[in-house]
């Protein structure tokens, strides 16, 4: 298990062997948007994990006491130059004091998505969290010993924030809040915490339609994006307004008002962007396709008074959110008056998932 302060002890045994996890991307509706070391959040965040974006790490593993340093070749989708790579090895050597075994570890990490990388899906969260799961898969091997299945979890998602703090949200399936809030007894700023227990069943059938409105990589990236917030003259009411945000979500979820949720999320949606416009220098992803989709999203729901909602990403893409009763008639709404602002006619189609799966163990 992670490791403590403490005197601890290599196992003196060489090992070797494959582990392997998909795991799933996620779309946060309370946005995490400012942070403070180490990788923890200004504000509680709540997402929903998907079912179709996920990532598939499989890791090849040699533990030998002797080895001296850690030595990890990483691919992706068979390309072995990728930018990504410096990434795992800086998380891979920040972990050492969590995981002690990391530098007498040969790793060999294989990778893929479900979606192309050119989709304009974050692939961070799916990434960190399938790779911080198969590190807990090896320290057990290794270790020889087994823990509750919920200790695993909450350890595998304290890892995978480390990595990229949205990841810690895709070790759970279905609604997931991230970060302190007095609202939920057990949650934390250092892992997150499943919410399916306080989730009303009008939520659990929700469909999310990714509108594809520009699939290249962001100008600003998420992480110079939360820096900013160090320095925006809203920041603090910014924190206290997702804090509040995140009170009256939690609440809306359990009571299972879908117009109220909608509200909250667009809101959201809105007050991320916002604080991208305000920062210095003040930059904005969305584009002019991004909103008129918005216009006529909220113009659709109020002619039809269906319960249609958006939110975005740190991007210009829109998630459109709905009941899944409503999908033929939203779909004819998709294809008279939104799929023109899509590139190439794009969009992807999601469901609430039920989180990360073993795919290799041996
Ligand atoms: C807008 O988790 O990508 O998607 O911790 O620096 O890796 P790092 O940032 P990241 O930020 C996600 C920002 C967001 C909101 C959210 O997912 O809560």
């Amino acid at each position: 298990m992670l490791h403590q302060a403490g005197e601890y002890i290599l196992p003196t045994k060489k090992c070797k062997g494959t582990v392997g996890w998909r795991s799933p991307s996620n779309i946060a509706l309370i946005k995490y948007w400012g942070k403070r070391p180490p990788q923890l959040p200004m504000n509680p965040s709540v997402s929903f994990t998907l079912q179709n974006a996920f990532t598939e790490t499989v890791i090849t593993y040699q533990y030998d006491p002797k080895f001296e340093d850690l030595e990890m070749n990483y691919s992706f989708e068979g390309n072995q130059h990728n930018a990504f790579s410096g990434r795992i090895q800086n998380y891979l050597d920040g972990l050492i004091s969590y995981l002690p075994i990391i530098d007498k570890l040969k790793l060999k990490i294989t990778s893929k998505n479900s979606f192309p990388h050119s989709a304009g899906i974050a692939s961070s969260a799916s990434a960190f969290s399938s790779l911080a799961l198969c590190l807990l898969d090896i320290e057990k091997a290794i270790h020889g010993i087994t823990a509750h299945e919920d200790l695993i979890l909450q350890n595998a998602s304290f890892l995978a924030r480390l990595g990229s703090g949205s990841a810690c949200r895709s070790v759970y399936g279905g609604f997931v809040l991230w970060g302190h809030t007095p609202d939920v007894a057990n949650s934390s700023d250092e892992y997150a915490v499943d919410l399916s227990t306080q989730v009303h069943p009008t939520f659990k059938d929700l469909l999310d339609v990714i509108l594809i409105v520009d699939n290249r990589e962001k100008s600003v990236p998420s992480s110079a994006g939360h820096k900013l917030m160090e320095d925006n003259p809203y920041s603090e009411i910014r924190f206290e307004q997702a804090k509040k945000n995140t009170s009256k979500l939690l609440a809306v979820l359990k009571e299972g008002d879908i117009n109220e949720f909608i509200s909250i999320v667009e809101f959201e949606a809105l007050s991320l962007h916002a604080m991208m416009l305000t920062s210095f220098p003040g930059y904005f992803l969305m584009h002019p396709g991004s909103l008129e989709i918005i216009k006529r999203i909220r113009s659709y729901r109020n002619s039809t008074r269906l319960p249609v909602g958006f939110t975005l990403d740190a991007g210009p893409n829109i998630h459109l959110l709905f009941p899944r009763q409503y999908q033929q008639e939203v779909d004819e709404f998709i294809q008279s008056d939104l799929i023109g602002f899509c590139k190439d006619r794009r969009y992807i189609s999601d469901i609430i998932g039920n989180g990360p799966e073993r795919i290799y163990h041996g």
